[in-house]
């Protein structure tokens, strides 16, 4: 459908299941914004990002998520037939790259607030449509430049992106789990009870806030795990993930909330809404965001 519409510019990034690349639309386009993202994917490859499209499709239109414009499409690439995925274009890069470039120390508190926020109020849409998102990590939480005159971190918002693992919630029937998210983000039930469920991406949260405060994960023991150590270690009742010190309090306790080992008694994404560590951050002062779309 897009073919001829946008025209294909730098890669931006690579991942498991396809590759991003800056989309500008052509003078056809003019309904959409001057620079998008396209994911893409040889069509033999592209499940995931087909199933992302449909997850997409059930979550849309909600400002701390990712927009995806309208329809897929498949295109010709050089002979090769490519699925590709407009997306809304997030100019700060990934939290990743933020806390990459922190000089290893984490980011402000005062920030690391401000986009705690954003990212629950993505998972509190996320998980009120059934889903959970399944992979929560730094590199799949995006920032968008809400002002169009400054550049200043302050009017960066985060938004979630990377809904390729998403799965229905709380369906009665088991599904196999799918172990292909990134080990340090894993919680604990995914691996002994083989659930994986909306308070399976608070934990996510947990590590990822621990993160944004300390530049380390909650994991980190001064040595590198490998995948089997890691899940061995985050399975283990006797084994806490580390909550830092030299944070505020109420940052302490937000990730204690976070980072309960039994599920059943996590905090949900509402819950943690209202939690002291965001207090004094009313929706106001979070730069004004409204909901790109297409069409
Ligand atoms: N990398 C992955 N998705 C992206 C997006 N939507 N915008 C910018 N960089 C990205």
């Amino acid at each position: 459908m897009y073919a001829g519409l946008w025209e294909r510019g730098p890669l931006l990034g690579k991942g498991a299941f396809g590759s991003v690349f800056l989309a500008k639309p052509t003078s056809k386009f003019r309904s959409f914004p001057s620079l998008m993202a396209v994911k893409s994917a040889e069509i033999s490859v592209s499940a995931t990002l087909q199933k992302e499209k449909e997850v997409f499709d059930n979550v849309q239109g909600y400002a701390f998520v990712i927009h995806c414009f309208g329809e897929d499409s498949t295109v010709e690439d050089n002979g090769d037939m490519v699925y590709n995925l407009l997306l809304e274009y997030a100019s700060g890069g990934s939290l990743r790259d933020l806390i990459r470039n922190s000089g290893g120390c984490g980011l402000p508190e005062s920030d690391v607030k401000r986009y705690t926020k954003c990212i629950l109020k993505g998972l509190n849409h996320i998980h009120g449509c059934g889903y959970v998102h399944c992979d929560i990590k730094p590199e799949n939480v995006l920032l968008v430049n809400v002002s169009a005159s400054t550049t200043d971190g302050a009017h960066f918002v985060a938004k979630i992106a990377d809904l390729g693992l998403a799965k229905r919630s709380w369906q009665r029937k088991k599904m196999r789990m799918d172990l292909r998210g990134t080990a340090l983000y894993m919680a604990p039930e995914c691996l002994i009870e083989c659930v994986q469920e909306p308070p399976s991406d608070i934990w996510a949260l947990g590590c990822v806030v621990c993160e944004m405060l300390t530049g380390k994960s909650p994991w980190d023991r001064g040595k590198k795990f490998n995948k089997r150590d890691l899940f061995n270690l985050i399975a283990d009742e006797r084994e806490l993930p580390e909550i830092p010190t030299g944070i505020s309090s109420q940052a302490k306790d937000f990730l204690k909330a976070c980072l309960v080992k039994k599920y059943m008694y996590r905090f949900t994404a509402e819950m943690l809404m209202d939690h002291p560590f965001l207090d004094g951050l009313d929706d106001e002062e979070l730069p004004a965001v409204t909901c790109v779309s297409g069409t």
